[in-house]
């Protein structure tokens, strides 16, 4: 499958994101004897904020408006069914969160909550992101013209510099390596 160049840059971040799953589900499936709450609070910010705050943000305020300009609805189609996954996914990291001081002072019913929002979490995103790359952003890629693709690229690298720290990407694809080490990936 071949992507514009902005396009392609939010697929190589489903790849991160992707890959931080993997740690993700291997640790939630291990159900150890003891609660692993910092590898459960260092992936729960790096979902915040490289999958939120870093990549769905670009999507929600950059790509989705200018699909709509080309004709494709807000409401009641795929852009829709996206917001709607994004506001879900977030909804299930505010219960990992949520659960993680009681788990981590050693409650049994919080550590399975936690277990259970981040696996739901991650199958969730997994969807998502099938959704975005097979079909929505084959569709974009379509109805957008070449100065879209060009302005959108230009809106993403705005996005981070004005947005996020200085090194915040960097900061989080070292933090996708160790988590997927923690994870023994
Ligand atoms: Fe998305
Ligand atoms: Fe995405």
């Amino acid at each position: 499958m071949s992507y514009s160049k902005p396009i392609q840059m939010l697929v190589d971040e489903h790849e991160v994101i992707l890959s931080v799953l993997d740690a993700a589900e291997a640790v939630a499936n291990q159900r150890s004897s003891v609660f692993p709450a910092d590898f459960y609070a260092q992936a729960a910010d790096f979902f915040a904020t490289f999958a939120d705050r870093c990549h769905h943000a670009k999507e929600e305020t950059l790509l989705f408006p200018r699909l709509q300009a080309r004709g494709i609805p807000w409401q009641g189609g795929p852009i829709g069914v996206m917001l709607a996954d994004h506001d879900a996914g977030r909804g299930h990291l505010a219960a990992v969160r949520a659960a993680l001081p009681a788990a981590r002072a050693g409650d049994q019913g919080a550590m399975e909550t936690a277990r259970q929002a981040l696996l739901d979490f991650a199958e969730l995103l997994r969807g998502h992101i099938a959704k975005e790359n097979q079909v929505l952003f084959m569709l974009a890629d379509q109805v957008m013209t070449a100065q879209d693709k060009a302005e959108l690229w230009d809106g993403f690298q705005t996005a981070e510099r004005d947005t996020l720290p200085a090194g915040t990407k960097e900061k989080y694809h070292a933090l996708a390596a160790t988590l997927r080490q923690t994870a023994g990936l």
